[in-house]
Protein backbone atom coordinates (compact mmCIF):
# COMPACT_ATOMS: atom_id res chain seq x y z
CA UNK A 1 0.00 0.00 0.00
CA UNK A 2 1.24 3.52 -0.93
CA UNK A 3 2.22 6.57 1.53
CA UNK A 4 -0.21 8.39 1.23
CA UNK A 5 -3.27 5.17 1.54
CA UNK A 6 -1.22 4.29 4.49
CA UNK A 7 -1.09 7.39 6.26
CA UNK A 8 -5.21 8.31 5.57
CA UNK A 9 -6.12 4.65 7.43
CA UNK A 10 -3.87 5.11 10.34
CA UNK A 11 -5.29 8.84 10.41
CA UNK A 12 -8.98 8.38 9.81
CA UNK A 13 -9.76 8.64 13.60
CA UNK A 14 -8.15 12.17 13.53
CA UNK A 15 -9.94 13.60 10.54
CA UNK A 16 -13.60 12.19 11.78
CA UNK A 17 -13.11 14.61 14.53
CA UNK A 18 -12.17 17.20 12.01
CA UNK A 19 -14.90 16.78 10.37
CA UNK A 20 -16.70 16.73 13.72
CA UNK A 21 -15.80 20.12 14.43
CA UNK A 22 -17.18 21.54 11.40
CA UNK A 23 -20.41 19.73 11.48
CA UNK A 24 -21.05 21.61 14.90
CA UNK A 25 -20.78 25.08 12.71
CA UNK A 26 -24.41 26.00 11.97
CA UNK A 27 -23.60 27.69 8.74
CA UNK A 28 -27.40 27.78 7.51
CA UNK A 29 -26.84 29.66 4.04
CA UNK A 30 -30.61 31.21 4.10
CA UNK A 31 -31.20 32.40 7.54
CA UNK A 32 -29.79 35.79 7.91
CA UNK A 33 -29.61 35.07 11.84
CA UNK A 34 -26.73 32.66 10.96
CA UNK A 35 -24.19 34.83 9.07
CA UNK A 36 -21.62 34.83 11.80
CA UNK A 37 -21.94 30.90 11.91
CA UNK A 38 -21.31 30.76 8.37
CA UNK A 39 -18.26 33.23 8.37
CA UNK A 40 -17.34 30.92 11.49
CA UNK A 41 -17.00 27.82 8.78
CA UNK A 42 -15.42 29.85 6.14
CA UNK A 43 -12.59 30.85 8.73
CA UNK A 44 -12.49 27.06 10.01
CA UNK A 45 -12.12 25.54 6.52
CA UNK A 46 -9.66 28.43 5.47
CA UNK A 47 -7.25 28.27 8.40
CA UNK A 48 -7.75 24.34 7.49
CA UNK A 49 -6.22 24.46 4.33
CA UNK A 50 -3.50 26.53 5.15
CA UNK A 51 -2.72 23.99 8.10
CA UNK A 52 -2.50 21.16 5.78
CA UNK A 53 0.01 23.23 3.81
CA UNK A 54 -1.99 24.60 1.15
CA UNK A 55 -0.70 27.99 -0.63
CA UNK A 56 -2.91 31.00 -0.32
CA UNK A 57 -5.60 29.83 1.31
CA UNK A 58 -7.57 32.60 1.44
CA UNK A 59 -11.24 33.93 2.55
CA UNK A 60 -12.61 36.36 -0.47
CA UNK A 61 -15.96 38.19 1.14
CA UNK A 62 -18.72 38.36 -1.22
CA UNK A 63 -22.34 40.35 -0.97
CA UNK A 64 -23.26 37.08 0.29
CA UNK A 65 -21.04 34.21 2.50
CA UNK A 66 -17.32 34.03 1.66
CA UNK A 67 -15.74 32.23 -0.68
CA UNK A 68 -12.62 30.36 0.03
CA UNK A 69 -9.88 29.50 -2.20
CA UNK A 70 -6.34 27.64 -1.73
CA UNK A 71 -3.63 26.20 -3.92
CA UNK A 72 -0.53 23.87 -4.68
CA UNK A 73 1.13 23.82 -7.91
CA UNK A 74 3.72 21.53 -8.05
CA UNK A 75 4.50 21.44 -11.82
CA UNK A 76 2.46 23.90 -14.65
CA UNK A 77 2.87 20.66 -17.25
CA UNK A 78 1.01 18.59 -15.13
CA UNK A 79 -2.87 18.40 -15.39
CA UNK A 80 -4.50 21.09 -12.53
CA UNK A 81 -7.73 19.97 -10.74
CA UNK A 82 -10.19 22.19 -9.30
CA UNK A 83 -11.96 20.59 -6.11
CA UNK A 84 -15.11 22.28 -5.43
CA UNK A 85 -17.45 21.87 -2.15
CA UNK A 86 -20.01 23.67 -0.10
CA UNK A 87 -20.26 24.57 3.13
CA UNK A 88 -23.23 25.88 3.83
CA UNK A 89 -26.23 23.54 4.55
CA UNK A 90 -30.10 23.43 4.21
CA UNK A 91 -31.73 24.76 7.67
CA UNK A 92 -32.45 21.36 10.16
CA UNK A 93 -35.95 22.28 10.00
CA UNK A 94 -38.62 20.43 11.34
CA UNK A 95 -36.30 20.37 13.96
CA UNK A 96 -38.76 18.44 16.14
CA UNK A 97 -38.23 15.18 13.79
CA UNK A 98 -34.28 14.98 14.42
CA UNK A 99 -33.60 12.06 16.95
CA UNK A 100 -30.22 13.84 17.74
CA UNK A 101 -29.49 17.92 17.58
CA UNK A 102 -28.76 18.45 14.17
CA UNK A 103 -25.97 20.42 14.70
CA UNK A 104 -24.06 17.60 17.11
CA UNK A 105 -22.76 15.15 15.21
CA UNK A 106 -23.62 11.89 16.35
CA UNK A 107 -22.40 8.10 15.34
CA UNK A 108 -24.98 5.31 15.37
CA UNK A 109 -24.18 2.25 13.26
CA UNK A 110 -20.92 3.46 11.44
CA UNK A 111 -23.17 6.86 10.43
CA UNK A 112 -22.60 10.37 11.50
CA UNK A 113 -25.86 12.29 11.84
CA UNK A 114 -25.53 15.96 11.52
CA UNK A 115 -26.77 18.81 9.23
CA UNK A 116 -24.41 18.98 6.24
CA UNK A 117 -22.97 15.55 7.04
CA UNK A 118 -23.21 14.15 3.42
CA UNK A 119 -24.20 17.24 2.20
CA UNK A 120 -21.69 18.61 1.58
CA UNK A 121 -19.44 18.78 4.32
CA UNK A 122 -18.79 14.97 4.90
CA UNK A 123 -18.58 14.87 1.34
CA UNK A 124 -16.42 18.04 0.13
CA UNK A 125 -13.73 17.20 3.43
CA UNK A 126 -12.87 14.14 1.92
CA UNK A 127 -10.18 15.86 -0.32
CA UNK A 128 -9.78 18.28 1.83
CA UNK A 129 -8.35 15.21 3.56
CA UNK A 130 -6.68 13.36 0.32
CA UNK A 131 -4.74 16.42 -0.52
CA UNK A 132 -3.64 16.76 3.06
CA UNK A 133 -2.71 13.31 3.41
CA UNK A 134 0.12 13.71 0.54
CA UNK A 135 1.38 16.95 1.93
CA UNK A 136 1.70 15.82 5.62
CA UNK A 137 3.72 12.46 4.21
CA UNK A 138 6.15 14.79 2.10
CA UNK A 139 4.49 12.72 -0.72
CA UNK A 140 4.97 15.18 -4.32
CA UNK A 141 1.30 15.46 -5.07
CA UNK A 142 0.49 14.25 -8.29
CA UNK A 143 -1.30 16.72 -10.10
CA UNK A 144 -1.60 20.63 -9.26
CA UNK A 145 -4.81 21.03 -7.14
CA UNK A 146 -7.08 24.53 -6.35
CA UNK A 147 -9.58 24.29 -3.96
CA UNK A 148 -12.63 26.30 -3.99
CA UNK A 149 -15.41 25.86 -1.07
CA UNK A 150 -18.44 28.55 -1.32
CA UNK A 151 -20.92 29.06 1.33
CA UNK A 152 -24.45 29.71 -0.78
CA UNK A 153 -24.95 26.53 -3.20
CA UNK A 154 -28.05 25.68 -1.29
CA UNK A 155 -29.77 29.55 -2.21
CA UNK A 156 -28.21 29.41 -5.61
CA UNK A 157 -24.62 30.38 -5.34
CA UNK A 158 -25.30 34.05 -6.38
CA UNK A 159 -21.99 35.00 -5.55
CA UNK A 160 -20.44 32.30 -7.40
CA UNK A 161 -20.83 32.89 -10.51
CA UNK A 162 -19.18 36.16 -10.88
CA UNK A 163 -16.07 35.47 -8.96
CA UNK A 164 -15.48 32.61 -11.10
CA UNK A 165 -15.61 35.25 -13.98
CA UNK A 166 -13.44 37.72 -12.31
CA UNK A 167 -10.96 35.14 -11.23
CA UNK A 168 -11.00 32.70 -14.66
CA UNK A 169 -6.65 32.70 -13.64
CA UNK A 170 -6.38 31.90 -10.60
CA UNK A 171 -9.26 28.60 -11.15
CA UNK A 172 -7.92 28.03 -14.64
CA UNK A 173 -8.07 24.11 -14.53
CA UNK A 174 -8.38 21.02 -16.75
CA UNK A 175 -11.11 19.73 -14.40
CA UNK A 176 -13.96 20.39 -11.71
CA UNK A 177 -13.79 17.42 -9.21
CA UNK A 178 -17.00 17.36 -6.74
CA UNK A 179 -18.26 15.12 -4.12
CA UNK A 180 -22.00 16.17 -3.89
CA UNK A 181 -23.90 13.72 -5.30
CA UNK A 182 -25.18 10.15 -4.31
CA UNK A 183 -23.35 6.80 -5.49
CA UNK A 184 -26.23 3.89 -7.15
CA UNK A 185 -26.40 2.31 -4.41
CA UNK A 186 -24.79 0.80 -0.70
CA UNK A 187 -20.81 -0.74 -2.13
CA UNK A 188 -21.60 0.48 -5.60
CA UNK A 189 -19.42 3.54 -6.65
CA UNK A 190 -21.02 5.39 -9.47
CA UNK A 191 -20.27 8.31 -11.12
CA UNK A 192 -22.74 10.88 -12.58
CA UNK A 193 -22.73 12.29 -15.65
CA UNK A 194 -25.76 14.08 -15.93
CA UNK A 195 -27.74 16.85 -13.51
CA UNK A 196 -31.11 18.68 -14.19
CA UNK A 197 -31.29 21.98 -14.09
CA UNK A 198 -33.73 23.94 -12.12
CA UNK A 199 -36.12 26.89 -12.73
CA UNK A 200 -37.81 27.96 -9.26
CA UNK A 201 -41.11 30.29 -9.11
CA UNK A 202 -43.61 31.72 -6.22
CA UNK A 203 -46.94 32.23 -7.38
CA UNK A 204 -49.48 34.77 -5.08
CA UNK A 205 -53.07 35.08 -5.39
CA UNK A 206 -54.76 37.74 -3.78
CA UNK A 207 -58.56 38.26 -3.24
CA UNK A 208 -60.29 40.17 -0.94
CA UNK A 209 -58.78 43.11 0.79
CA UNK A 210 -58.96 41.00 4.06
CA UNK A 211 -59.90 37.33 5.06
CA UNK A 212 -63.79 37.19 4.98
CA UNK A 213 -66.57 35.09 6.89
CA UNK A 214 -66.45 32.03 4.51
CA UNK A 215 -70.47 32.11 5.39
CA UNK A 216 -71.38 35.62 4.75
CA UNK A 217 -69.01 36.05 1.57
CA UNK A 218 -69.23 32.49 0.50
CA UNK A 219 -70.39 31.74 -2.90
CA UNK A 220 -70.20 35.35 -3.78
CA UNK A 221 -66.47 36.13 -3.73
CA UNK A 222 -63.60 33.61 -5.47
CA UNK A 223 -61.56 32.13 -3.47
CA UNK A 224 -57.66 32.71 -3.75
CA UNK A 225 -57.02 29.38 -2.58
CA UNK A 226 -59.08 27.84 -4.60
CA UNK A 227 -57.99 29.49 -7.50
CA UNK A 228 -54.47 28.61 -6.50
CA UNK A 229 -55.88 25.24 -6.14
CA UNK A 230 -56.97 25.49 -9.56
CA UNK A 231 -54.19 26.82 -11.41
CA UNK A 232 -52.26 24.21 -10.08
CA UNK A 233 -54.26 21.51 -11.29
CA UNK A 234 -53.93 23.14 -14.71
CA UNK A 235 -50.11 22.57 -14.85
CA UNK A 236 -49.55 19.03 -15.06
CA UNK A 237 -52.43 16.06 -16.30
CA UNK A 238 -53.36 13.34 -14.51
CA UNK A 239 -50.19 11.50 -16.45
CA UNK A 240 -48.16 13.77 -14.95
CA UNK A 241 -47.20 16.07 -18.48
CA UNK A 242 -46.70 19.37 -18.32
CA UNK A 243 -49.38 21.96 -19.79
CA UNK A 244 -47.17 24.63 -20.13
CA UNK A 245 -46.78 25.73 -23.71
CA UNK A 246 -43.65 25.37 -24.98
CA UNK A 247 -42.52 23.21 -22.20
CA UNK A 248 -41.03 20.87 -24.24
CA UNK A 249 -40.12 22.18 -27.38
CA UNK A 250 -36.05 22.16 -26.27
CA UNK A 251 -36.58 18.75 -24.71
CA UNK A 252 -33.15 16.42 -25.82
CA UNK A 253 -35.23 13.13 -26.13
CA UNK A 254 -33.55 9.98 -25.16
CA UNK A 255 -32.14 7.65 -27.83
CA UNK A 256 -32.64 4.13 -28.14
CA UNK A 257 -29.04 4.06 -26.28
CA UNK A 258 -29.22 5.67 -23.92
CA UNK A 259 -32.78 3.88 -22.46
CA UNK A 260 -30.91 1.09 -23.18
CA UNK A 261 -27.90 2.12 -20.69
CA UNK A 262 -30.40 2.56 -18.69
CA UNK A 263 -32.53 -0.47 -18.57
CA UNK A 264 -29.06 -1.62 -17.42
CA UNK A 265 -28.48 0.04 -14.45
CA UNK A 266 -29.50 -1.51 -11.15
CA UNK A 267 -32.86 -0.75 -9.69
CA UNK A 268 -35.59 -1.96 -7.88
CA UNK A 269 -39.48 -0.22 -8.01
CA UNK A 270 -40.33 -2.18 -4.44
CA UNK A 271 -37.34 -1.90 -3.02
CA UNK A 272 -37.82 1.91 -3.70
CA UNK A 273 -40.98 2.19 -2.79
CA UNK A 274 -40.46 0.59 0.59
CA UNK A 275 -37.88 2.57 1.25
CA UNK A 276 -40.14 6.22 1.11
CA UNK A 277 -43.12 4.44 2.06
CA UNK A 278 -45.65 4.45 -0.94
CA UNK A 279 -47.96 1.88 -2.12
CA UNK A 280 -47.72 3.68 -6.06
CA UNK A 281 -45.52 5.31 -8.48
CA UNK A 282 -46.51 7.91 -10.22
CA UNK A 283 -45.14 9.76 -13.11
CA UNK A 284 -45.41 10.14 -17.41
CA UNK A 285 -46.12 7.50 -19.19
CA UNK A 286 -43.87 5.36 -21.40
CA UNK A 287 -40.80 6.04 -18.58
CA UNK A 288 -39.20 4.52 -16.29
CA UNK A 289 -38.36 5.67 -12.49
CA UNK A 290 -34.73 5.99 -13.25
CA UNK A 291 -35.80 7.87 -16.73
CA UNK A 292 -38.40 9.89 -14.39
CA UNK A 293 -36.24 11.18 -12.03
CA UNK A 294 -33.14 11.68 -13.97
CA UNK A 295 -33.98 12.11 -17.84
CA UNK A 296 -37.24 13.91 -17.85
CA UNK A 297 -38.55 17.38 -16.82
CA UNK A 298 -40.47 17.57 -13.66
CA UNK A 299 -42.90 20.10 -12.11
CA UNK A 300 -43.37 20.13 -8.71
CA UNK A 301 -45.11 22.20 -5.53
CA UNK A 302 -42.40 22.49 -2.70
CA UNK A 303 -44.89 24.71 -0.49
CA UNK A 304 -48.22 25.94 -0.39
CA UNK A 305 -50.05 28.82 1.99
CA UNK A 306 -53.40 30.48 2.62
CA UNK A 307 -56.25 30.62 5.01
CA UNK A 308 -56.28 29.11 8.83
CA UNK A 309 -53.47 26.32 9.85
CA UNK A 310 -53.72 26.45 13.31
CA UNK A 311 -55.92 24.05 15.52
CA UNK A 312 -59.69 23.07 15.00
CA UNK A 313 -61.59 24.80 12.20
CA UNK A 314 -61.28 28.66 11.65
CA UNK A 315 -64.63 29.85 9.08
CA UNK A 316 -62.62 32.00 6.53
CA UNK A 317 -62.31 32.98 3.15
CA UNK A 318 -58.40 33.60 2.55
CA UNK A 319 -57.58 37.37 1.43
CA UNK A 320 -54.23 35.73 -0.19
CA UNK A 321 -53.23 32.59 -1.15
CA UNK A 322 -49.85 31.24 -2.70
CA UNK A 323 -47.30 28.46 -3.85
CA UNK A 324 -43.24 27.61 -4.45
CA UNK A 325 -43.35 25.46 -7.57
CA UNK A 326 -39.70 24.11 -9.09
CA UNK A 327 -39.29 22.43 -11.99
CA UNK A 328 -36.31 20.30 -12.70
CA UNK A 329 -35.16 21.00 -16.73
CA UNK A 330 -33.02 18.63 -18.80
CA UNK A 331 -31.07 19.42 -21.88
CA UNK A 332 -31.55 21.76 -23.98
CA UNK A 333 -34.18 23.87 -21.61
CA UNK A 334 -33.22 26.87 -20.83
CA UNK A 335 -34.18 27.99 -17.06
CA UNK A 336 -34.91 31.45 -18.16
CA UNK A 337 -36.90 30.79 -20.97
CA UNK A 338 -39.02 28.51 -19.04
CA UNK A 339 -39.83 30.69 -16.24
CA UNK A 340 -40.94 33.07 -18.89
CA UNK A 341 -43.55 30.30 -20.03
CA UNK A 342 -44.58 29.20 -16.32
CA UNK A 343 -45.10 33.19 -15.83
CA UNK A 344 -47.39 33.49 -19.41
CA UNK A 345 -48.98 30.01 -18.78
CA UNK A 346 -49.99 31.14 -14.97
CA UNK A 347 -51.24 34.37 -16.31
CA UNK A 348 -52.88 33.23 -19.13
CA UNK A 349 -55.19 30.83 -16.86
CA UNK A 350 -56.13 33.32 -14.59
CA UNK A 351 -59.25 34.70 -13.26
CA UNK A 352 -60.51 38.30 -13.35
CA UNK A 353 -62.20 37.37 -9.99
CA UNK A 354 -58.05 37.78 -8.44
CA UNK A 355 -54.69 39.17 -8.81
CA UNK A 356 -51.93 36.70 -10.10
CA UNK A 357 -48.09 37.76 -9.70
CA UNK A 358 -45.61 35.24 -10.45
CA UNK A 359 -42.63 35.80 -9.41
CA UNK A 360 -38.77 34.07 -10.24
CA UNK A 361 -36.35 32.17 -8.05
CA UNK A 362 -32.56 31.61 -8.33
CA UNK A 363 -32.27 28.14 -11.52
CA UNK A 364 -29.71 27.00 -13.22
CA UNK A 365 -28.84 24.87 -16.45
CA UNK A 366 -29.29 20.98 -16.70
CA UNK A 367 -25.87 19.12 -17.94
CA UNK A 368 -24.39 16.13 -19.38
CA UNK A 369 -20.59 15.55 -19.22
CA UNK A 370 -19.28 13.72 -22.51
CA UNK A 371 -18.61 9.95 -21.20
CA UNK A 372 -15.60 9.84 -23.31
CA UNK A 373 -13.53 12.62 -21.30
CA UNK A 374 -10.18 11.14 -19.63
CA UNK A 375 -11.27 12.44 -16.13
CA UNK A 376 -13.80 10.27 -15.85
CA UNK A 377 -12.31 6.82 -16.85
CA UNK A 378 -9.55 8.06 -14.20
CA UNK A 379 -11.95 8.25 -11.30
CA UNK A 380 -14.05 5.16 -12.35
CA UNK A 381 -10.08 3.14 -11.94
CA UNK A 382 -10.02 4.95 -8.61
CA UNK A 383 -13.30 3.91 -7.12
CA UNK A 384 -12.98 0.57 -8.56
CA UNK A 385 -9.79 -0.11 -7.19
CA UNK A 386 -10.64 1.57 -3.54
CA UNK A 387 -14.39 -0.14 -3.73
CA UNK A 388 -12.99 -3.23 -5.37
CA UNK A 389 -16.31 -3.34 -7.59
CA UNK A 390 -16.63 -1.54 -11.03
CA UNK A 391 -18.66 2.11 -11.06
CA UNK A 392 -21.53 2.49 -12.71
CA UNK A 393 -22.20 6.26 -14.77
CA UNK A 394 -25.36 7.64 -14.36
CA UNK A 395 -27.37 10.64 -14.45
CA UNK A 396 -29.50 12.19 -11.32
CA UNK A 397 -32.10 14.41 -10.92
CA UNK A 398 -30.69 17.18 -8.11
CA UNK A 399 -28.88 20.07 -9.29
CA UNK A 400 -25.65 21.59 -9.00
CA UNK A 401 -25.87 24.91 -11.28
CA UNK A 402 -22.36 25.75 -11.10
CA UNK A 403 -21.42 22.70 -13.18
CA UNK A 404 -22.45 24.08 -16.50
CA UNK A 405 -21.11 27.39 -15.76
CA UNK A 406 -17.53 25.94 -14.73
CA UNK A 407 -18.10 24.47 -18.62
CA UNK A 408 -19.14 27.76 -19.93
CA UNK A 409 -16.65 30.19 -18.07
CA UNK A 410 -13.80 27.84 -17.46
CA UNK A 411 -14.43 25.67 -20.90
CA UNK A 412 -13.87 22.62 -17.92
CA UNK A 413 -15.70 19.33 -17.36
CA UNK A 414 -16.55 18.19 -13.99
CA UNK A 415 -16.22 14.87 -12.46
CA UNK A 416 -19.07 13.76 -10.06
CA UNK A 417 -17.67 11.62 -7.58
CA UNK A 418 -20.30 11.18 -5.07
CA UNK A 419 -19.81 9.13 -1.86
CA UNK A 420 -23.26 10.30 -0.61
CA UNK A 421 -26.47 7.56 -0.76
CA UNK A 422 -30.27 8.38 -1.16
CA UNK A 423 -30.51 6.97 2.15
CA UNK A 424 -28.32 10.31 3.85
CA UNK A 425 -31.75 12.04 3.96
CA UNK A 426 -30.01 15.49 2.84
CA UNK A 427 -32.10 18.45 3.34
CA UNK A 428 -34.24 16.11 5.68
CA UNK A 429 -34.05 15.39 9.12
CA UNK A 430 -31.82 12.76 10.41
CA UNK A 431 -29.34 13.70 7.76
CA UNK A 432 -26.32 10.99 7.65
CA UNK A 433 -23.24 10.05 6.08
CA UNK A 434 -21.23 6.76 6.13
CA UNK A 435 -18.25 6.63 8.15
CA UNK A 436 -17.37 4.06 6.00
CA UNK A 437 -17.92 6.30 3.09
CA UNK A 438 -15.96 9.25 3.92
CA UNK A 439 -12.75 6.74 4.73
CA UNK A 440 -12.75 4.90 1.12
CA UNK A 441 -14.12 8.59 -0.12
CA UNK A 442 -10.45 9.74 0.91
CA UNK A 443 -8.93 7.11 -0.62
CA UNK A 444 -10.89 7.14 -3.39
CA UNK A 445 -9.83 11.05 -3.90
CA UNK A 446 -5.91 10.30 -3.35
CA UNK A 447 -5.98 7.35 -5.97
CA UNK A 448 -7.96 9.46 -8.54
CA UNK A 449 -4.74 12.06 -8.29
CA UNK A 450 -2.44 9.69 -8.95
CA UNK A 451 -3.69 7.86 -11.53
CA UNK A 452 -5.06 10.89 -13.59
CA UNK A 453 -1.34 12.05 -14.99
CA UNK A 454 -1.38 8.46 -16.82
CA UNK A 455 -5.12 9.26 -18.18
CA UNK A 456 -4.50 12.89 -19.25
CA UNK A 457 -4.12 13.28 -23.02
N1 LIG B 1 -25.90 18.24 -3.40
C1 LIG B 1 -27.16 18.72 -3.84
C2 LIG B 1 -27.51 18.29 -5.25
C3 LIG B 1 -27.64 16.82 -5.51
C4 LIG B 1 -28.05 15.94 -4.52
C5 LIG B 1 -27.38 16.34 -6.76
C6 LIG B 1 -28.14 14.59 -4.79
C7 LIG B 1 -27.51 15.00 -7.03
C8 LIG B 1 -27.87 14.12 -6.03
C9 LIG B 1 -27.15 20.24 -3.75
O1 LIG B 1 -26.63 20.70 -2.52
C10 LIG B 1 -28.56 20.74 -3.81
O2 LIG B 1 -29.31 20.50 -2.90
N2 LIG B 1 -28.91 21.46 -4.88
C11 LIG B 1 -30.18 22.10 -5.00
C12 LIG B 1 -30.14 23.18 -6.03
C13 LIG B 1 -29.82 24.55 -5.51
C14 LIG B 1 -29.92 25.56 -6.62
C15 LIG B 1 -30.62 24.97 -4.33
C16 LIG B 1 -31.24 21.12 -5.46
O3 LIG B 1 -30.95 20.19 -6.23
O4 LIG B 1 -32.39 21.30 -5.03
MN1 LIG C 1 -24.89 19.74 -2.07
MN1 LIG D 1 -28.22 20.44 -0.97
Amino acid sequence: MSTVQKYIDDNIETFQKELFKLLRIESVSTDSSKKDDVKHAAKFLAGHLKEIGLDEATLHETEGHPIITAKKVVDPDLPTVLIYGHYDVQPPDPEELWETPPFEPTVKNGRVYARGSSDDKGQSFTHVKAVASYLQTGTKLPVNVTFILEGEEEIGSPNLIPFIEENKELLSCDMVLISDTAMFGEDQPSITYGLRGLAYMEVHVTGPNRDLHSGVFGGAVDNPANVLADIISKLKDKNGVIQIDGFYDDVEEMTPEMRDAYSKLPHDDEAYKNDIGIKELHGEKGYSTLERSSARPTLDVNGIWGGYQKEGAKTVLPSKAGAKISMRLVPDQDPRSISKLFTDYVKSIAPDSVTVEVKEHHGGYPVVIDLEFYGLKAAAQAFEDIYDKEALFSREGGSIPIVADFKKILGVNSILMGFGLTKDALHSPNESFSLKDFHRGIKTSARFLELLPDYSE
